[in-house]
């Protein structure tokens, strides 16, 4: 087998040429059929030249159907459909140099194909799958590389473009997509055509859809949540800080670009907690807790609308510029809502992450490494804490460096201004580092010493630790290591007035810092007596308090956990129980024999990854 190659100069992952031509904006025309499980229309390709002469435009597509391709006046053009290379998909070439030829600066194609039902980008629910029971849904996640298996495209974030789109839908439904929803609508007979408009440049990952019954309710002056009618006033209820978030982000990072800013919840097997499609964040259920305390995903993917969607990773490899810095804002956002201290709290939680993710990962693993190597890999399999956690505590650690937030805000505000609508890599945020700091005579001294090349190049932990305030979580640690230093024999002396006072990042923590250590089973049965932990809903409390259970090889809860990864489709959380059932050999077979009876039910993606992780 010859050595994995990388397809194209800016992008080990694909096929696409943006280096020769360019796709400047997009119109897709197109019709969901829920009984085909297919979207299936015309997408329109406004082309640029890039560099003379051009010959072919390259798109990324993966199990689609490819019915015929045409210039804007109607003749047929050339194509061909390559062979599948990996997970990649196809590359699908088309001949334009005869359009560029004769002198124009800018042309015209359209793609007629149709997605198969298996696409990995889309999920397809039946009626009974939702709450409401009623009516089908349908929704996409193309990050990291599925929009090819929605459309032909240049699937690369070193690309962007505008898009218009008419999506036509049953009448009782709805669409949405990633653009401004416009309220003009036409119905005809049993059908119904809803039309959208992406004004600002995106990467194809960021292109977004989701048709189903579904209501709104406006909680902002910008912001309307989505969600099936069930879900509505919850929904407004949790993410009613949307507004004072999106302040604090514009404080932080500048203008908000992309006009109205809302949030979508979809069914419980949406696989991420958020995914920051533009102009309508993408989240699960699993965010509803009643106390708002799991809204920092709101944040992360508030921030995105600047870190990602305006400042883009050139591609998957310098995905920490997405992630970590995310994060970063994410918890500055935190830090202008709750204080400086809860900053600091979370960066705790996430320095403990991972250590965890690392150790797991082991140390030498190439994927530990803040800048990857993607040639020949799914940049979904990599996935995993690192690029956030090693990220943002690397941002962390640069604005302590120069002197705190006071000098590096200023710094990551110019960085965010300077890079906007662009796509870059590790170099630039450096190089732009470096030279800001420059002339500060004091400042080019301080900063003189960091090691980037271990922070950026190397796998493990990070080179240094930074110190955080741990005033928040030292009830945590207290409550920890009473635990820890009770006998399990003397009589219990714990009781549920422990976590009165306890807000529910605190009880994650607090469960967090038991992972870190081997609890018994006796203990963590005493626990769930005094605690009475199976109980919590709140979903980041539920998945530790699991994993507990089943480090300490507690039998009786696996069907709790069985449930856990059945009732939401959250990867960060079934993913790692998955691991851990097939890692207790007595339970391995009841976890495998789950996983393919209720496979079916999971997005494909996800149902991939854990087959993987199952290894089946
Ligand atoms: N962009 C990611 C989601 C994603 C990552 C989709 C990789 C596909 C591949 C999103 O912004 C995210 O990170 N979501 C997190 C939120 C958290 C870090 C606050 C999640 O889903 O848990
Ligand atoms: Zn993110």
């Amino acid at each position: 087998m010859s050595a994995p190659k990388r397809l194209s100069p800016n992008d080990p992952n694909s096929f696409s040429n943006p280096e020769n031509v360019r796709v400047d904006h997009m119109h897709m025309k197109w019709n969901v059929d829920f009984a085909k499980k297919i979207i299936g229309g015309q997408v329109t390709y406004r082309l640029l030249p890039v560099t003379q002469p051009v010959q072919q435009i390259v798109f990324d597509t993966r199990q689609l159907t490819v019915n015929s391709v045409k210039s804007s006046d109607g003749k047929a053009l050339l194509f061909k459909l390559g062979d599948p290379v990996l997970n990649f998909g196809q590359p699908l070439s088309i001949d334009v140099g005869s359009l560029f030829n004769s002198g124009s600066s800018s042309v015209e194609i359209q793609v007629d194909y149709e997605t198969s039902p298996e696409c990995s980008a889309l999920q397809w629910l039946d009626a009974e799958q939702t709450a409401g029971k009623a009516h089908p849904y349908v929704f996409s996640q193309c990050e990291m590389i599925h929009a090819r298996s929605l459309l032909p495209c240049v699937d690369t974030p070193f690309s962007k473009c505008t898009y218009t789109a008419e999506v036509t839908v049953p009448k009782a439904l709805q669409a949405l997509m990633s653009a401004e929803v416009s309220k003009d609508i036409v119905e005809v007979s049993d059908k119904k055509t809803n039309k959208f408009e992406q004004k600002v440049p995106i990467p194809a990952y960021l292109i977004a859809i989701a048709v189903g019954h579904i209501k709104s309710k406006k909680i902002g002056p910008r912001t309307t949540v989505w969600s099936e009618p069930e879900f509505v006033d919850a929904s407004a209820y949790e993410f009613a800080e949307t507004e004072e978030m999106l302040n604090a982000a514009e404080q932080l990072m500048g203008k908000y670009v992309w006009g109205v800013y809302d949030i979508l919840v979809l069914p419980p097997s949406f696989p991420m907690g958020g995914m920051e499609n533009p102009n309508v964040t993408f989240a699960t259920p699993t965010l509803l807790a009643g106390d708002r305390s799991l809204a920092n995903v709101i944040a992360h993917e508030i921030s995105h609308s600047w870190t990602g969607n305006l400042v883009t990773n050139i591609n998957f490899e310098h995905f920490w510029l997405n992630e970590g810095f995310t994060v970063y804002a994410e918890r500055k956002i935190m830090s202008i809502l709750k204080g400086e201290k809860f900053r600091q709290f979370e960066c705790i939680g996430g320095w403990k992450s991972l250590t965890d993710c690392i150790n797991t990962m082991k140390s030498d693993n190439p994927m530990t490494k803040l800048v990857t190597d993607l040639t020949g890999l799914d940049p979904d399999e990599f996935f995993s804490v690192v690029p956030y956690e090693k990220g943002s505590v690397f941002l962390y650690y640069l604005e302590e460096k120069v002197g705190g937030p006071a000098v590096f805000e200023p710094f990551f505000k110019h960085y965010i201004q300077e890079n906007q609508f662009k796509s870059i890599d590790t170099d630039v945020f450096k190089k732009m580092f470096i030279d800001y700091f420059t002339n500060n005579l004091r400042i080019s001294e301080l900063i003189k010493d960091i090691d980037w090349d271990t922070w950026l190049y190397t796998t493990g932990m990070p080179p240094v630790k930074p110190s955080f305030d741990t005033s928040l979580a030292d009830v945590c640690i207290e409550l920890k290591n009473r635990w820890m230093e009770w006998d399990a024999v003397e009589p219990c002396p714990f009781s549920k007035g422990d976590l009165r006072k306890f807000f529910s990042q605190q009880i994650t923590e607090f469960l967090a810092e038991l992972l870190e250590e081997e609890v018994s089973l006796s203990k963590v049965q005493a626990m769930q007596t005094v605690y009475d932990f199976n109980s919590y809903k709140n979903c980041e409390i539920r998945f530790r308090w699991l994993r507990l259970c089943l480090k300490a090889k507690w039998e009786a809860q696996v069907p709790l956990v069985l449930q856990f990864v059945t009732e939401q489709g959250r990867m960060k959380y079934v993913r790692p129980l998955y691991r851990e059932m097939y890692n207790w050999e007595e339970i391995r077979p009841r976890a495998i024999d789950h996983f393919k009876k209720t496979r079916s039910s999971m997005m494909s993606m996800s149902a991939t990854i854990i087959a993987k992780d199952l290894h089946l």
